[in-house]
């Protein structure tokens, strides 16, 4: 009885072994004879995504899988995988789930629509650790075809669907294994996501190459043959292509100098004839691409950053989690964070410097120390001027290879744009500080995970809860005022600027007089109406950007403050 009850154990276990899927060998050749396409959709399953599921699922995809099963490329297979990510009921941290594969056949009719069933009810997104899984998560057999042994060739391609950055706080996956894998994998990307390119929406698509600089930029004009023309901008993208949050170092980077391409989300959702253009470029080169054999050029990678809370402009101030979002309009020297256990005992202090011009306020510089090094930058007002204006240990331009031991670069879009990026990769893989210039306008980026940000205090909250706390660790400070007046630098605290700039503790930060009413009076006077502000910020698509930079393009009258998001 006994040994009968264990051999029936024992199938059942191996029974479960044998149903288990086994995996697609990205490393394995193909040995078969059909023509075989995998496209591979890792879609963002957040609340605001259903119009561009039913896109994907009604329009893209039967629209490919028809023309590669045509005579004008005579693919026999058309296998599709799905993937989504931010669903709010799964229980893994990057709320992935894999749907599954199955075919197209060649009147587009897909087998098992379950694997496009798609949530649009979503929280947590990281679309790396989706499209790490998702292209894992191929099985080696779809609908009882093994891929291997039965294609010639498998010609990959990914397809990544959002509307938002990642939200990094659970990810480990760091960003040139994620270039790197899709590469290694054969695929190539796109990537279909909230952008404004030239804050135009004709301009639906774009290739980028010339390492940023040489981008083909689709636009839908309907005098055009087949609705459309293509233009090249040599700018580099990101001063003219502007994004929800993250989306640029997240996904943009990604692609560049890649055969893949960007799309703009909301050329497609604003309907008509224009998303009907995107459609039909979007699946004749995407068909381009998949025929054109598998992978892109290898060995990218790329300069690929990680988001996370920041400080910038007119102090918006993002906390930790992204709980709270707030401005404070007083001048003085304040402590973001804080922690002298960082990295092992190193210790980090990061203050801004913020500055008020009439009725508003900035963040003027920001000084940073790790263990005795120290880095104090600003931006400059002068649109001409070319200098970067940093000191390091007090020393205007000291030698900035590196810093406590971290590399430093530097990356120059433009004269009166300039970005600073501390590579803390040797003790936390992947993590970095960055700092933007959008002329003399500070914005600090701390992208890290709780291992390197989670014993941090200061303006920007607690790691862990995103409260507000005072100094006292306990305290919620609900008031923002009371806030930033809390975390005004102490005498107690390290001098990190190389100039004493008034007020300094025990004298208060400064306010400015009635902000609410000045601003009021001001705006009526301004030649930019609220209205240019809204239409010039609307690109921005995030409620949050879009507040801060309507705010922003009317205290400093300049439309171009836009490109400081
Ligand atoms: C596809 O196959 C048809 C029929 O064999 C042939 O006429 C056509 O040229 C092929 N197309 C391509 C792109 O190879
Ligand atoms: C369709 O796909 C789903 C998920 O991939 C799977 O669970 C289901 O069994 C499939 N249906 C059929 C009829 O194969
Ligand atoms: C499997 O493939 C066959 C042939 O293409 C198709 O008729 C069938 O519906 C497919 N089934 C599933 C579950 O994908
Ligand atoms: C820019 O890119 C286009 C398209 O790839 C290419 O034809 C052109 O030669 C490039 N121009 C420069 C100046 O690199
Ligand atoms: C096709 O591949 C060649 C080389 O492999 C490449 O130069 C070309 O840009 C690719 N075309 C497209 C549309 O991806």
């Amino acid at each position: 009885m006994k040994i009968y009850f264990s051999i029936v154990l024992s199938a059942a276990i191996f029974a479960n072994v044998a149903n288990a899927q086994s995996l697609f060998d990205y490393s394995a050749p193909a040995t078969g004879s059909a023509k075989c396409a995998l496209i591979n959709v890792i879609m963002d399953e957040s609340g605001s995504m259903g119009g561009d599921q039913t896109f994907l699922k009604n329009v893209a995809l039967p629209k490919m899988a028809t023309e590669l099963h045509s005579s004008n490329h005579n693919y026999s297979d058309v296998f599709v995988c799905s993937s989504g990510f931010g669903y709010s009921r799964t229980n893994n941290a990057q709320a992935y789930r894999h749907l599954g594969c199955t075919t197209y056949n060649s009147a587009g009719v897909i087998a098992n629509s379950t694997a496009l069933a798609w949530y649009a009810n979503g929280a947590i997104e990281d679309g790396w650790y989706a499209m790490k899984h998702g292209m894992q998560d191929v099985p080696s057999s779809i609908n009882g075809t093994d891929l291997l042994s039965h294609c010639a060739r498998v010609d990959k391609n990914l397809i990544l669907v959002t509307d938002e950055d990642r939200d990094d706080a659970y990810s480990n996956v760091d960003a040139t294994n994620i270039a790197n894998l899709i590469d290694t994998n054969g695929y190539i990307l796109n990537v279909i996501a909230n952008y404004g390119i030239n804050n135009n929406i004709n301009d639906f698509g774009m290739n980028i190459g010339g390492g940023g600089s040489n981008s083909t930029i689709f636009r839908f004009d309907s005098s055009a043959p087949d609705n459309h023309m293509t233009y090249q901008d040599f700018r580099p993208y990101e001063t003219y292509v502007t994004s929800f949050g993250g989306t640029h170092p997240h996904y943009t980077e990604l692609i560049v100098d890649k055969p893949g391409a960007a799309w703009n989300i909301n050329s497609l959702r604003s309907g008509g004839l224009r998303a009907q253009t995107f459609a039909d470029i979007f699946v004749d080169i995407k068909v381009k691409e998949i025929s054109n054999g598998t992978g892109g050029p290898s060995g990218g990678g790329g300069t690929v950053r990680v988001g996370g809370p920041e400080a910038g402009g007119d102090p918006h101030i993002t906390t930790w989690n992204h709980k709270e979002h707030y401005e404070y309009h007083g001048q003085c020297d304040l402590v973001m964070v804080k922690d002298p256990t960082f990295a092992d005992g190193l210790g980090l202090y990061v203050h801004i410097r913020t500055k008020i011009v009439r009725y508003w306020s900035y963040i003027q510089s920001v000084a940073i120390r790790i263990d005795d090094d120290v880095l104090e930058i600003e931006g400059s007002a002068d649109a001409h001027d070319d200098q970067a204006h940093y000191w390091k240990n007090f020393e205007y331009q000291g030698d900035l290879d590196t810093f406590a031991g971290f590399p430093v670069t530097q990356k120059l879009p433009s004269v009166y744009k300039r970005t600073y990026t501390i590579d803390l990769s040797s003790k936390f893989p992947g993590q970095e500080i960055t700092i933007q210039l959008y002329k003399e306008f500070v914005r600090v980026k701390l992208n890290g995970n709780e291992q390197v940000f989670g014993n941090s205090v200061g303006l920007l909250g607690d790691y862990k809860t995103g409260k507000t706390l005072a100094r006292d660790g306990v305290t919620v400070l609900d008031d923002f005022t009371d806030l930033g007046d809390e975390w005004q630098v102490l005498p107690s605290e390290p001098t990190l600027f190389h100039e004493i700039a008034h007020p300094q503790f025990p004298e208060l930060c400064l306010k400015p007089e009635d902000p609410r009413g000045e601003r009021k009076r001001r705006l009526e006077e301004s030649s930019i109406s609220e209205e240019d502000a809204e239409k010039a910020c609307v690109s921005l698509k995030d409620p949050l950007a879009i507040k801060d930079c309507v705010y922003d393009v009317l205290a400093t009258q300049d439309v171009d403050m836009v490109g400081a998001f």
